[in-house]
């Protein structure tokens, strides 16, 4: 075992005995200590009340400046009857929710299980929503103001990190999601595959390959879709190595996620040196997936905003 995982196991022992304390002896003990509490009180009150002190007739009592003394008379007996039934109030409230040590009370109350009843209430109430929410049409959805605010919500909660408040991307990493260009798919089951399981794009770095020929190519790809670039210095070294995943003519291929080259949208930039880079040193775009943390109503809401 290494250090870091004796250290590991130290603290989890540590905090399930903390977790533990309230069992066994601790617990016997706060019990005592209420208990032995409470008794000392009642003992206390009724002393003052009902002890053969309290019964004695009154002495006669000093009086100082006139109309000052000491007054060793018990207290007015609302007080009395006050603290009794503050007393009998401890004693049930005691009986029935857990305040003696590890004693569970009667109603087997618990912030815990309370926690879990307002969740399965909540999960309940918006169940029927959800199911709405599946079985309404992508279209449907679309046309529903508050439903795609709802969506827009969900949006700038879960995604707008990454892809911009607006879905525009940013920062020349995280692509448009507004624009025609869809790496991978554009289609609504595409668009629900990329969010629920995420994408791994992988182009390696083609530096070593192409050596020198980075250049041209990089050039020959910024050409591509124009007329005339058949006898483009760059073309035969395109055509051996990256035609396989973007097409000869550059047009890309959503299973790979190999983005359309021959268009003006770059998602890592479209300059020369950014062309270059994208190439020498290969991109490895991570989306993540989202099929555990979205329920499926949340899903939808997000492929009818961004599916067109
Ligand atoms: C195995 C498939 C594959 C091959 C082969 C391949 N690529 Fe790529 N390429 C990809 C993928 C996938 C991406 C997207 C990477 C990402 O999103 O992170 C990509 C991205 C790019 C980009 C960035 C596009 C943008 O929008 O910024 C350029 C430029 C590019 N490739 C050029 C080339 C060139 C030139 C070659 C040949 C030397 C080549 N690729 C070979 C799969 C490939
Ligand atoms: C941690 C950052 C991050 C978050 C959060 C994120 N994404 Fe992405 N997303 C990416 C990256 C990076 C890519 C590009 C992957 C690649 O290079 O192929 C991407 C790609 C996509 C694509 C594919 C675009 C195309 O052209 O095919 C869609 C659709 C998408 N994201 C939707 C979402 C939605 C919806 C959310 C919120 C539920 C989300 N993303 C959250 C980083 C993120």
């Amino acid at each position: 075992m290494s250090r870091l995982t004796k250290l590991h196991a130290y603290h989890w022992r540590t905090i399930n005995i903390m977790a533990d304390l309230p069992t066994g002896f601790w617990g016997g003990w706060i019990v005592v200590l209420t208990l032995v509490g409470l008794i000392t009180l009642a003992w206390l009150v009724f002393s003052i009340y009902f002890s053969a002190d309290a019964k004695k007739e009154p002495e006669v009592e000093p009086v100082w400046d006139s109309n000052l003394r000491e007054g060793s008379n018990a207290p007015p007996l609302w007080w009395f009857w006050m603290i009794l039934a503050a007393m009998v109030f401890s004693i049930i409230y005691l009986m029935l929710y857990p305040g003696l040590g590890t004693y569970k009370g009667l109603l087997n109350w618990s912030q815990g299980s309370r926690l879990v009843e307002s969740y399965e209430g909540y999960n309940e109430s918006f169940a029927q929503v959800r199911a709405d929410i599946a079985a309404t049409s992508l279209a449907e959805i679309q046309n529903d103001l508050g439903l795609m605010e709802t969506a827009e919500r969900i949006f700038a909660r879960e995604c707008s990190t990454c892809h911009g408040p607006d879905a525009r991307g940013q920062a020349s990493i995280f692509p448009n999601l507004m624009d025609v260009d869809w790496q991978w798919g554009s289609s609504a089951q595409d668009i629900e595959l990329t969010i629920r399981n995420g994408r791994n794009a992988n182009m390696l770095a083609w530096e070593s390959i192409l050596g020198v020929n980075v250049g041209p190519v990089a050039d020959y790809v910024m050409q591509l879709g124009n007329d005339g670039i058949e006898t483009h210095a760059g073309k035969a070294a395109y055509d051996q190595n990256c035609s396989a995943c973007h097409g000869v003519d550059g047009s890309g291929n959503i299973l790979l996620g190999a983005p359309n080259l021959a268009d003006d949208i770059w998602l890592y930039g479209g300059e020369l040196e950014e062309i270059q880079a994208s190439i020498a040193s290969g991109r490895n775009g991570v989306m993540p997936a989202f099929g555990k943390r979205l329920d499926d109503a949340q899903v939808k809401l997000l492929v009818a905003m961004l599916a067109r």
